[in-house]
């Protein structure tokens, strides 16, 4: 057990680093005549999710009160949504397998579903685009829900069923697999925070259910490899950013250490050693002593990045005030991503493995950020890049609007609307593509300048 001395001095290294990273600007701009090209073979796609976008779905979200309906009704339309995603110019598309579709009663296979996302990889290859297939993104099924889910150690084992039918099926189909997407993010708001289903609102059963999605994902990364040696095997891993709401302010410093190692970086630290022994203070610990098939447990860092909170002395994350923001109020913090790039790096160095940009986005229904935001977000990519940090692709969410959780439809991530018009940024996003890279002027530019290059 881990003494509090202990535990105080890495709160304390921590939240130096919070504080460090907070005062550390971005890197000088580049100059303005430079060509910020991305590497040969850099991978550029788009990312959606399962019950976000296919419309026709009973899970445990529908089930409670959170129907997303028919969607976008990609279920029925993904022809001619790969075709838009190949005219785009991209050559990665991020999806997900409903395992409520697949297996809608515990044991019973629906192989009209598995056909159908066949017949989905088939139109991707058709489309020249690459897969990236999420096995849990966010929903679960329904009698999975009602057994406790994640929370149960013991419930594990019927993941790793679907997720080794899902392997041993599409071993020929997929190369690149996530086996969770954001597992943080999954467990805080649906234990925690108590804003999504089951509704949980106790951090220890949070922390219990983070605890077995970190022994679920080191198991499925071995089940799939066991079916296919070379795949490419991560998870989805969400950075918020966190910084202390008073930078000198040690409550706030120590608060936001806390909560970044847990919510940022534990998760990684536990594929790296193949273990964890954390305390957040009033928390159960975090504990799982060493297991081998956990250690070195993905082929790429996946990392999903939108935003950065400030944490006050109580705990509580708030939006910098003034700061820019979009539909939904998250603060635009491009700096964020290369602050978060470099968080990552020792890690990628430690598994010796590259980083994909799984997802990055904006809510903007109107199309007025979401240019700016995306050369800006590319821009800290580059420059990541530039000090030799592996990123070796960038999915921009979303291919097209869709269910946005509980705030259900009106927030915008698409390049494309419901109806499949491209948004403006979609034209940006095939001019990027094209050139692999895009003129460091660009940043510089008005939305009306902009607008004419592309
Ligand atoms: C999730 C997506 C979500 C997006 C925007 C990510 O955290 O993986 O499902 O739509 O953020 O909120």
């Amino acid at each position: 057990m881990q003494s509090l001395v202990s535990i105080l001095m890495t709160l304390i290294l921590l939240s130096g680093c919070a504080a460090t990273q907070a005062a550390s600007k971005a890197e000088p701009e580049p100059a303005q005549s430079h060509f910020l090209n991305f590497p040969d073979g850099f991978i550029w796609g788009t990312a959606t999710a399962a019950y976000q976008v296919e419309g026709g779905i009973r899970n445990n979200w529908s089930t409670a009160g959170f129907d997303a309906g028919a969607s976008v009704n990609h279920w029925q339309r993904y022809a001619e949504d790969f075709e838009q995603a190949r005219k785009m110019g991209t050559s990665m598309y991020r999806m997900s397998i409903e395992w409520s579709r697949i297996e809608p009663e515990p044991g019973q296979y629906d192989q009209v579903a598995i056909q159908h996302y066949r017949d989905m990889f088939a139109e991707l290859r058709r489309q020249g685009l690459t897969p990236m297939v999420t096995m849990l993104h966010f929903t679960l099924p329904v009698w999975f829900e009602a057994k406790g889910a994640f929370s149960k150690t013991e419930n594990i084992d019927d993941y790793i069923r679907f997720v080794s039918l899902m392997a041993r099926t599409f071993k020929d189909e997929v190369n690149w697999w996530n086996t969770i997407n954001e597992p943080l993010v999954y467990a805080f708001k649906s234990y925690d925070e108590g804003s999504w289903p089951p509704f949980q609102k106790d951090r220890n059963l949070a922390l219990r259910v983070v605890r077995n999605l970190i022994l679920a994902h080191g198991r499925a990364y071995r089940v799939i490899h066991a079916q296919d040696p070379i795949a490419w095997v991560g998870y989805a891993h969400n950075v918020t950013l966190l910084h202390p709401n008073w930078p000198l302010n040690p409550v706030d410093q120590i608060m936001t250490g806390v909560q970044s190692y847990l919510f940022n970086q534990a998760f990684w630290d536990a594929i790296v050693h193949g273990q964890i022994d954390f305390q957040a203070p009033g928390l159960d610990r975090l504990v799982i002593p060493y297991q081998r098939e956990l250690q070195g447990s993905v082929d790429f860092i996946g990392i999903n990045y939108y935003t950065r909170y400030m944490v006050t002395a109580s705990g509580s994350t708030l939006t910098r005030s003034g700061a820019p923001v979009n539909d939904l109020n998250w603060e635009i913090y491009p700096d964020g991503m290369l602050e978060t790039l470099r968080m990552a790096a020792p890690h990628a160095k430690a598994l010796g493995v590259p980083i994909m940009i799984t997802e990055n986005g904006i809510a903007d229904a109107k199309d007025s950020q979401r240019p700016k935001f995306m050369l800006e977000h590319l821009n800290q990519i580059w420059q990541a890049i530039q000090e030799g940090i592996p990123v070796h692709g960038y999915l921009h969410w979303s291919l097209i609007d869709n269910f946005e959780w509980i705030e259900r439809y009106e927030p915008r991530f698409g390049l494309m609307d419901a109806e499949r018009k491209w948004r403006p940024s979609a034209y940006l996003y095939r001019k990027i593509i094209e050139g692999n890279g895009f003129p460091a002027q660009w940043l510089k530019e008005t939305p009306t300048e902009l607008k004419r290059e592309f």
